[in-house]
């Protein structure tokens, strides 16, 4: 029982759309793309790896042959962090950690601590320290106290600029403020256990290559989640996204959540040509969830070539964005009502309410099904500037409850679903070649910063340069 739900009844799809879109489906193999990521091959062709998030969360000695070796160390790794979660959770002197990563090392767990934490049950402050910009760090250690502070390291490559000189700043802050005892107060959530030794780091939780930097809050760079949700949290999150893994392996087509969903979003991107969808979680405890798929589906699928490096001649990820309901409404859903352009919502809803207080639930649920119903039926009789053209896209997806288990799937959901679109579009999904231009001319200005060498620069840039610097 996944406990999610999917309406697609506002979408222009019917029978025959459904079914040409699964021989779309067939003639892109895209259940062969699935199994082949399921059996441990090398799908990610552009590095050379295996991509392989959903083994993170397979049970323990479920697997045979070549892939029973890894499934057996990540559960040693598992095993080994959820007893360190547990020991930070039981020590009353950790009042305040501090998670420093960016991109997929931040927003999964983010979203999580954020969804599901309750500060009245661990006594624990969770603090998320992601850009470069020293404001956001600085913020937050001015409220803290080296004794009583943990910082979690979060970086696949341990390379990444942004996290690396937020590593430095925090440890010379610790010592500064007389911290000591480094080895208790700074772990390292990495597959480059090389480069946390060198930094200093003696506590190291690691993960390996096949795990892709936005799917990979259900390795060791999930280390919040374990200490905010406690051992059996954590394994709830990974039993329901596993349950997901299944539901996308097992189902038929026309059953199969992520294979359906996915076919929709193709469908609305090259078929009525929507450039972007929109996010509406009515959950205040979701409101990472458009960042999180931010990543997720613009990095992953957001490319102009295929397989093989060749150019596409059509379009591939939307532009996602939003922001939790109801805020929402009093912002940009004027123009999703009325504007120009088209843009297909999806509304994400939370059957049962996790406080007490009366009346807030219904009103939040009949305003995200009201906003549905506006977009899909409009008002065509109250004359121009209150006309509304309806027949406007948008999609339900319902949880029973914001738990562990659910959360688990849902995030499962949209990583199957995201590989969906890829598949039909023919590219790489696990690659982000697009990030590492800016990263590289970021390097080089900033060398050029204080002497001021604009040699070579095109004129606007090194405008800028004499403007900034
Ligand atoms: O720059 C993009 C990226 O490589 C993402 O794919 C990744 O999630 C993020 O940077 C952080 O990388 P790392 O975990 O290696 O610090």
């Amino acid at each position: 029982m996944l406990g999610l739900g999917v309406d697609f009844s506002k979408n222009p799809l019917t029978a025959d759309t459904e079914a040409l879109l699964h021989t779309l489906a067939e003639q892109c193999g895209v259940a062969l793309w699935r199994d082949a990521m399921f059996a441990g091959q090398a799908i990610n062709t552009t590095e050379q790896r295996q991509v392989m998030h959903w083994l993170l969360r397979q049970p323990a000695g479920s697997l045979s042959g070549d892939l029973a070796k890894p499934l057996q160390q990540v559960h040693e790794t598992l095993d080994a962090m959820l007893a360190y979660a547990e020991q930070v959770r039981a020590d009353p002197q950790i009042t305040d950690v501090v998670h420093m990563g960016i991109g997929g090392s931040d927003l999964g767990p983010q979203l999580v601590v954020g969804a599901l934490h309750q500060p009245a049950v661990t006594g624990k402050r969770f603090h998320f320290v992601s850009n470069v910009d020293g404001h956001e760090l600085a913020a937050v250690l001015q409220g803290l106290k080296p004794q009583h502070t943990l910082f979690l390291i979060a970086s696949k490559t341990f390379t990444t600029a942004e996290t690396m000189m937020n590593a430095h700043s925090a440890r010379e802050w610790f010592v500064r403020q007389g911290g000591t005892d480094t080895a208790r107060h700074f772990a390292a959530l990495t597959s480059n256990r090389s480069a946390a030794a060198d930094f200093g780091i003696s506590t190291t939780f690691g993960f390996w290559d096949w795990v892709g930097g936005r799917y990979s809050l259900w390795s060791a760079i999930g280390l919040p989640i374990a200490i905010a949700l406690g051992e059996a949290g954590f394994r709830q999150m990974l039993a329901g996204a596993h349950a997901m893994d299944r539901h996308f392996c097992s189902q038929p087509v026309q059953n199969n959540l992520p294979m359906r969903l996915g076919l929709l979003d193709v469908w609305m991107r090259n078929f009525h040509g929507h450039q972007s969808r929109g996010i509406a979680p009515y959950h205040s405890g979701l409101r990472r969830l458009p960042a999180f798929l931010q990543q997720l589906e613009m990095e992953s699928n957001g490319k102009s070539v295929d397989r093989q490096g060749q150019s596409l001649s059509y379009a591939t990820a939307p532009v996602l964005w939003g922001e939790p309901g109801t805020n929402g409404q009093h912002a940009f859903f004027q123009m999703v009502h009325q504007g120009g352009t088209v843009v297909p919502m999806e509304f994400i809803v939370v059957r049962q309410a996790q406080h007490d207080l009366p009346g807030h639930q219904k009103a939040l649920l009949a305003n995200a099904v009201a906003q549905a119903q506006a977009l899909l039926m409009g008002q065509s009789d109250a004359g121009g500037h209150r006309n509304f053209s309806g027949n406007r896209p948008s999609t339900f997806v319902w949880l029973d409850a914001l738990t562990p288990e659910r959360l688990g799937a849902l995030i499962a959901f949209y990583e199957h679903r995201v590989f969906v679109s890829g598949a039909i579009w023919g590219i790489n999904s696990f690659d982000q070649y697009g990030v590492e231009l800016g990263k590289t001319l970021a390097l080089d200005l900033a060398k050029r910063w204080d002497s001021l060498d604009v040699k070579d620069l095109d004129a606007s840039t090194a405008g800028l340069l004499r403007q900034l610097t």
